[in-house]
């Protein structure tokens, strides 16, 4: 079976969040079952700058905004594996210096609809061998808006490979004006509410999840979730509409680079059968070396909360910001955060620090070190999110015998077992969770688990339940591997 992996981030080449480690994680899981995937993902800059052998093997056309590029195919090998990495490189839309959707003043390239209208378009060619390199594709494999039209650009022509369109996350529903519609030559009659007009823009969303033959998304109660005006962002009509496509499939840890027991950033390796207890306090005490906290025996022995994510509504740091006070005024307790994202969060947080400056310390920035060296140093980790497709901090911190407090919500709720009596006498509990998103509820599953971690023996049992889940892409790519196969694949293809 061949897959064609069409994503705008894969770890370690280019990542912003979530969607990196899982077109790192998938892609490789499903190579070591044999199945014959490729990816493709735009020729950045800031990633071209970390590839080394490279060769270009093809070029074609593909129209823009009222303009035609000339469109360079090159073909790298993915992370040393020998999963072939294609790259799209069509340099006035991505040699540039910045991520790969903002500018590095923070905002939006003005641009956007056509470098993705131009990627999706390179996409669906080079699905079906625009360049005669003897390897079409069975199966595009599409992820969030960026390639949300992939399946609008392989409707109705006989060849063109089945296409499946995973939604990471229903808030970006890469939204663009009339103008940039009508620039990009698409056929009119897509502008219309059943097509791919959203509320007076178009959605390149909403073209995925029409257009493709599946639709899936990262965990079971999300998939339900955004059928529900609650949490459907306005796309809960249209989601209803195509329920008999939609399927929702947990996301998994890539154990290479998420693992205690190997993980190079740690300053002490550990796992459940070693001393854990003695490993997370070698990493706190390292941890706290480097942010200038006290590493003395009682600030080692007192909890650490901690957090890491970008710093944007969904993440409830809003929530965190309100509990902070009440906490540091009630409990003797550290509390690490890591991120980056709205300004006024980072102004916020950092000012938060600077009334906590003994117990506290914020780190504005992106670092994968740093993360790693939280999730292993924390006892307790923070995630508060209003809404949470996956979300993989949780799998992280469980895998690493850090205990999430969570919001019961997508992902969350479908991987954290709440530390409640029945649950905790059936050894099945791996954290906390509250419901509803407030900050009371927030503080209420806080106070719960730090009661817990006075109980030792209870809360070498909570670690000890949270480190043997098995959250590996094994299970989950097993999943994908029977979606694949549910479609009516023709073997004529190639
Ligand atoms: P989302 O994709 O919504 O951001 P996830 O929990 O699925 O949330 O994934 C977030 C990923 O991004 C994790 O690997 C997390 O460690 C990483 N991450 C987010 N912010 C930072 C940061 N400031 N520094 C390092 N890693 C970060
Ligand atoms: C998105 C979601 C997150 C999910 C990630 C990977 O960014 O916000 O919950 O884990 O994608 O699927």
């Amino acid at each position: 079976m061949r897959v064609l992996f069409a994503a705008s981030e894969a770890y370690p080449l280019i990542k912003t969040g979530g969607l990196g480690d899982v077109i790192h994680g998938l892609p490789m899981a499903l190579n070591n079952k044999g199945v014959d995937v490729r990816l493709v993902l735009p020729a950045y800059r800031s990633l071209m700058n970390k590839i080394e052998s490279l060769q270009i093997i093809g070029r074609f056309e593909v129209a823009g905004a009222n303009r035609t590029h000339m469109v360079q195919v090159i073909e790298s090998r993915f992370n040393g594996t020998g999963i072939p990495l294609l790259l799209i490189d069509v340099p006035e839309l991505f040699d540039r210096d910045g991520g790969p959707y903002l500018h590095l003043d923070g905002h939006d390239w003005p641009d956007n609809a056509e470098r993705f209208s131009v990627f999706s378009r390179a996409v669906a060619e080079l699905s079906m061998d625009v360049i005669n390199s003897g390897w079409s594709a069975d199966i595009v494999h599409c992820h969030d808006w960026q390639t949300g039209l992939v399946p609008a650009f392989l409707q109705n022509i006989p060849s063109a490979p089945k296409s499946i369109f995973t939604i990471h996350n229903l808030a970006y529903a890469g939204l663009f004006n009339y103008e940039s519609f009508a620039s990009l030559g698409f056929p009119p009659e897509w502008w219309s509410p059943e097509l791919i007009e959203f509320y007076d823009s178009m959605s390149m969303l909403k073209a995925g999840i029409l257009f493709a033959d599946e639709v899936t998304t990262v965990s079971p109660r999300y998939a339900y979730e955004i059928t529900t005006p609650e949490f459907g962002h306005g796309m809960d009509g249209v989601l209803r509409s195509v329920e008999h496509k939609l399927v929702g499939i947990l996301n998994g840890i890539d154990h290479d680079t998420w693992d205690p027991q190997s993980d190079v950033t740690l300053a002490q390796n550990y796992s459940i059968n070693s001393d854990y207890v003695a490993g997370k306090r070698a990493n706190k005490k390292a941890l706290f070396a480097e942010l200038g906290l006290s590493t003395d025996k009682t600030s080692l022995e007192k909890p650490l909360l901690g957090f890491v994510g970008r710093l944007v509504e969904q993440k409830g740091i809003d929530l965190i910001l309100e509990l902070i006070p009440q906490l540091m005024r009630r409990h003797d307790l550290n509390i690490v955060i890591l991120g980056s994202g709205h300004e006024h969060y980072e102004i916020e947080l950092t000012e938060m620090m600077g009334h906590y400056p003994e117990n506290l310390s914020v780190e504005i920035g992106y670092s994968e070190r740093r993360a790693h060296l939280i999730e292993a140093a924390a006892d307790l980790f923070l995630m508060p999110s209003r809404f949470e497709p996956c979300g993989l901090n949780q799998l992280y911190s469980l895998c690493y015998g850090t205990l999430p407090i969570v919001h019961y919500a997508g992902g969350l709720a479908d991987s954290v077992v709440d530390a409640t009596v029945e649950n905790i006498d059936t050894r099945q509990a791996t954290g906390f969770h509250f419901y509803t998103p407030d900050v009371d509820a927030f503080y209420g599953a806080v106070e719960r688990a730090l009661k817990m971690f006075q109980d030792k023996r209870l809360w070498n049992q909570l670690i000890e339940t949270a480190m043997a889940q098995d959250f590996s892409w094994e299970h989950s790519s097993e999943d994908y591997i029977s979606l694949y196969n549910s479609l009516d694949i023709s073997t004529d293809a190639n």
